[in-house]
Parts: C-alpha cells; structure tokens; sequence
C-alpha cells in the first residue's frame, strides 16, 4: 500500500455509494477502479446491493470480477450503462480526462460513451491545470504501419514511445493493437487534439476523454473526498 491507497480507497467508496440497487455498472480497469470493485463486492455482500450486473473494462477486470462472483455482462446484452466507475491517469478543471496508462483505454471509452453516469475517481496527484503536463496521451494503434502513426504524432509535436510490457516487449492490448505514448507536453487545444487524433487511419483510438466524465471525484483525505460534477453531465 503506497500513500495514495488511502485516498483511492476512499474515492472508491464515494463512487461505489451512487450505485443503487438493479443498476448495470460498468468496471473500470486500473489500481483504483480495482478499489471500487473491491469495494462493490463488499456491499454486495453485506447485502446493501442486490441485483447489479458488471460490464468489465478490460480481461483484467473481467478476471477480478469472475473471481468475486460478481455477476457480468455484456455492452449487447445491456447497451445502456447506468454509472461506470473508472480511474485515469490526468484530470483538467473541465473534467476531460487522460486514460489509458494501463492501456485499457478503447474498451474504456466504448463503455464510458455507453454510460449515463462516468463517474472517474482519483488522487489528488491526477489533477493539472492542463493535461500533457503530467501524462503522455496514450494512443493505440494497429500494428499494420504502426511506424507510420508514430511519424504523424510527431509531426504534430509529440515524443513518442512505444510502451512495452513487463518483459520489454511491445505492449498488446486486449484488441491486439500497440500502444505508442505521445507526449505533448501541456496541451492547449485537448479536443482539437482529439479530433485530429481520430482522423487518422491506422489510429485506433486516443487516451483523451473530453466531454465523457459526468463525476470526478478526488479522495482528498482517507475521511474526504471532493465530488466535482460536470455541469451539462448526468443528474447530481
Ligand atoms: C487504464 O487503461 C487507465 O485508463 C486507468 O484508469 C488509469 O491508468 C488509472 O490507473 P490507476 O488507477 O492505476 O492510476
């Protein structure tokens, strides 16, 4: 447990309190969303949640939730998505958001865009006045030209790595795609960004989530958590 577990535990907790009773919930991937489905598990338990189908992010969290019998589904069975719990990896004062430090984030998105709630919970270290200060914008690729996506992020003024998996090899993500981090350094413009990003062919998808997160919600102490909500977003 590193300083921060503390703060995502109590994040967790605030996010999984807006989830009632039938809702279909959708699961994010990452140490802090793990919290949340922990933390989901244990009311289910003790009985203050009944009837709540899961809709994993990731296999990762699709193994998690296997293993604590929390029941899952899928985006076809259930298309609409009550409140998804999600973690990420930099958070603006407009709550746009970068995902994808754990490479979920094409599944991430799919299940964010199909929820009526995107309720995202961090530390405090996740917050900037600008994102691309603290975080590089992953974005995933198809491995067909990939070098070619690399070319064109740093046309547009990235440093690009490859992300690598644990042994050093090029990261796979859950679609079989590669995953190259482009650092913008502080972004000025996060949607024209996007827009650009998802013009072109052989992108897959970008980490930049704009306009997607209703809630942010920070764990500011293990006793308090600031809750900013998106005004045009779902209900408070
Ligand atoms: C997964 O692909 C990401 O979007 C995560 O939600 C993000 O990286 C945050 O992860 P942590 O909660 O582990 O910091």
């Amino acid at each position: 447990m590193d300083d921060t577990t503390p703060l995502k535990l109590k994040a967790a907790a605030a996010a999984v309190d807006l989830v009632a009773s039938g809702m279909i919930v959708g699961l994010g991937h990452g140490s802090t969303a793990s919290l949340a489905v922990r933390r989901l598990h244990q009311v289910m338990l003790a009985g203050r949640l009944e009837n709540i189908t899961g809709i994993p992010c990731s296999q990762q969290t699709e193994t998690e939730a296997r293993a604590l019998d929390i029941p899952l589904a899928t985006l076809e069975e259930h298309p609409a998505i009550d409140v998804t719990i999600d973690g990420a990896d930099e958070v603006d004062p407009e709550l746009n958001v970068i995902k994808g430090g754990g490479g979920a984030l094409l599944r991430e998105k799919i299940v964010a865009q199909a929820s009526r709630r995107e309720v995202i919970i961090v530390d405090p270290s996740k917050l900037s006045e600008k994102l691309g200060t603290r975080r590089a914008v992953p974005v995933e690729v198809i491995p067909f030209g990939w070098s070619d996506q690399k070319r064109f992020l740093e046309s547009l003024g990235a440093k690009v790595t490859v992300r690598q998996d644990a042994s050093g090899k090029p990261f796979v993500s859950d679609q079989g795609n590669l995953i190259l981090d482009a650092d913008f350094g502080p972004i000025a413009d996060p949607a024209g960004l996007a827009a650009a990003l998802k013009a072109r062919t052989g992108i897959v998808e970008h980490g930049l989530f704009i306009g997607l997160a209703t809630d942010v919600i920070v764990g500011k102490s293990a006793h308090r958590v600031q809750h900013l909500r998106r005004a045009s977003g779902g209900p408070a």
